[in-house]
């Protein structure tokens, strides 16, 4: 094996010891097989590569600072796809499938498992496929559920350096009653033309609007949004984002801190009353944003308005209380009093 920098992951895609799948195949899964390949032979004619039949997850491990493995809520990541896959009409594994694979996974490649204190995971990411020969558009009979995972450290930057993001009020991920709020390849797909337009121009995100009027914020392009007012914790409802697992945590941690939430419409003038905003999802974790453009046409240079947070080069207060006891209860640096934590024995 490689001999791996810990502290210099970013996000990207590493080979590890095996990947694990499951087949769905007349109306039943079949044994759960491990392959050292990560290279995989499917008809050219599946449903996955012409009609986008495709959803799947992200969740992470870690090694905590007593040595335990921890996955962090992997049930509510089972039954997320379960639900993405029911979207599209396909059969989903069970929680218990999932949550065993997921441990598996995670055993046969302990050696790809940061270390404790380098602010690093394994991002687990499960892959579910429609796999049989088809022409027409019709869903899938046939699944195969992968598992699949890669060391990771910060998504952009550095952990907890500040990033930009930018409304690009021309491009929508999501439609208004259309899938955004699953974990569906397609939305992802859907956002990469404004997502490339953006990197171009420096941003590192794309703040999505609600599709149906631009008035409300829905969501960045691979993780929520929330905004700090005083002691609240502002976070938007709305049927096309995806429901975050790590906005839900944070939710549960900030009453918990005892700040207020609100869960509803944000519309996008009210940025100019958040002291800190930031991305939150698995992968980002938190992220604070230091400031976001808002743009009429996203290929212009006309900015129409720049909301500014808290800083460029530093997280908030209020964000960064949030980060430590989140991260705290993933590398049980802290007792975890929700229940979260997902053990796995060596
Ligand atoms: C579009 C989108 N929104 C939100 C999130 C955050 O969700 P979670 O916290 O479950 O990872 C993700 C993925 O991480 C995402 O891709």
């Amino acid at each position: 094996m490689e001999t791996i920098n810990w502290d210099n992951l970013g996000f990207a895609y590493r080979k590890t010891a095996t990947i694990l799948r499951c087949t769905y195949k007349d109306g039943a899964w079949g044994e759960v097989e491990s392959l050292t390949d990560d290279n995989i032979a499917i008809s050219s004619f599946a449903g996955c590569l012409h009609y986008s039949i495709e959803c799947f997850e992200g969740l992470k491990a870690f090694r905590g600072k007593d040595g335990k493995v921890r996955i962090f809520r992997p049930e509510e990541n089972a039954r997320r796809l379960q639900s993405s896959a029911a979207s599209l009409f396909i059969p989903a594994p069970s929680e218990e499938l999932f949550i065993s694979m997921c441990r598996r996974l995670v055993k046969e490649n302990i050696d790809y498992l940061p270390p404790y204190g380098h602010n690093a995971s394994l991002y687990i990411r499960p892959t579910l496929i429609g796999s049989n020969p088809q022409l027409g558009v019709k869903s899938s009979n046939e699944v195969v559920l992968y598992m699949l995972c890669s060391p990771v450290g910060a998504y952009v930057g550095g952990t907890l350096q500040p990033c930009n993001a930018v409304i690009a009020r021309n491009h929508d991920r999501a439609a208004t009653y259309g899938t955004g709020r699953f974990k569906v390849g397609g939305n992802y797909a859907a956002s990469l033309y404004a997502l490339n337009i953006a990197h171009q121009q420096g941003y590192s995100a794309v703040l999505h609007l609600d599709p149906a009027e631009h008035r409300f914020i829905d969501e960045f392009n691979s993780s929520n949004f929330f905004g700090i007012k005083g002691n609240t914790y502002i976070t938007p409802k709305s049927d096309s984002i995806l429901p975050s697992i790590t906005n839900k945590s944070l939710i549960t941690v900030a009453e918990h801190l005892g700040m207020t939430v609100e869960r509803r419409q944000v519309p996008v003038e009210e940025m100019d009353t958040f002291e800190e905003v930031g991305e939150c999802g698995t992968a980002v974790v938190i992220t604070p944003v230091s400031y976001i453009d808002d743009k009429t046409r996203l290929e212009d240079k006309d900015i129409t308005k720049r909301y500014s947070f808290y800083s460029d080069t530093e997280c908030g207060p209020k964000s960064l209380r949030l980060y430590r006891m989140i991260t705290g209860i993933q590398y049980g640096e802290i007792e975890d009093p929700f229940g979260w934590c997902t053990f796995v024995e060596e």
